[in-house]
């Protein structure tokens, strides 16, 4: 299956690729999440893209085309993707398309996640996640069993850089601008699922799989 999922800041897409990997063997592939592990780690891609992603502002579309392309190459990739956060902007989206068309692994659905902005303030300024695992907590919605611990690693729980308010004004601005366009050009290539994200997670987990059964 080779599918994408998208939606602004804190609209579940994390949460849900998690549920999704749960009935289908296929790689989620975060840029986010890779990102974030370039920073860790003091690469010389991490440091680049440092400061874009603290301001809440896009990564420029060189460095996540090569990064996305490399991940593609491995060997996982032949079953299919679960691609997170990507692409984000339209200059990203027409270069996956034909990186996609070439491995002959074209896009089947696009699940667009729709989330008013005060539900995405209330899931960003409370989430908490696990540095070392990548697991997802919520202060009030889907809290760890013991406070600022990790249920599945036992690490202690951290607040992402962005997560502000403030940042996640930047971040809807980005993906007011950039980003909309982009489930815009997929929906003229009808791939589009558009999912109300603002319900309880599970219902929004149901209504994913209800549209990828269609796909098989
Ligand atoms: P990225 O990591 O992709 O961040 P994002 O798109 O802003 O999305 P988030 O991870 O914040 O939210 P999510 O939708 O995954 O929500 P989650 O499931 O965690 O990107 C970060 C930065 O990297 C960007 O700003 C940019 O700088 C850079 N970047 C990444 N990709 C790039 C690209 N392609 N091009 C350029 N730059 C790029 O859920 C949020 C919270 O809500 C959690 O606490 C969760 O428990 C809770 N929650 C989720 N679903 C529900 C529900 N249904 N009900 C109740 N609570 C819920």
């Amino acid at each position: 299956m080779n599918l994408l999922i998208m939606g602004p800041a804190g609209a579940g897409k994390g949460t849900m690729s998690d549920l999704i990997l749960k009935s289908h063997d296929i790689p989620h592939i975060s840029t986010g999440d890779m990102l974030r592990e370039n920073v860790r780690n003091n690469t010389e891609l991490g440091m680049q893209a440092k400061s874009y992603m603290d301001a809440g502002r896009l990564v420029p579309d060189d460095v996540i085309n090569a990064m996305v392309a490399k991940r593609l190459q491995e060997p996982d990739c032949a079953k299919g993707y679960l691609l997170d956060g990507y692409p984000r902007t339209l200059v990203q989206a027409r270069a996956f398309d034909e990186l996609a068309a070439g491995i002959g692994k074209p896009v089947e659905c696009v699940i667009a996640l729709d989330v008013p902005f005060d539900v995405l303030a209330e899931r960003i300024t409370g989430r908490r996640i696990c540095p070392k695992c990548g697991a997802i907590y919520h202060v009030k919605n889907h809290p760890s069993r013991v406070e600022g611990i990790c249920d599945v690693c036992g690490s202690a729980l951290v607040q992402r850089k962005d997560d502000t308010l403030e940042q996640l004004k930047v971040r809807m601005e980005e993906y007011d601008s950039s980003t909309a366009p982009v489930i815009a050009y997929y929906e003229t290539k009808g791939v589009v699922t558009h999912i109300n994200g603002a319900q309880a997670s599970d219902q929004v987990f149901a209504e994913i799989e209800a549209a990828l059964a269609k796909l098989a």
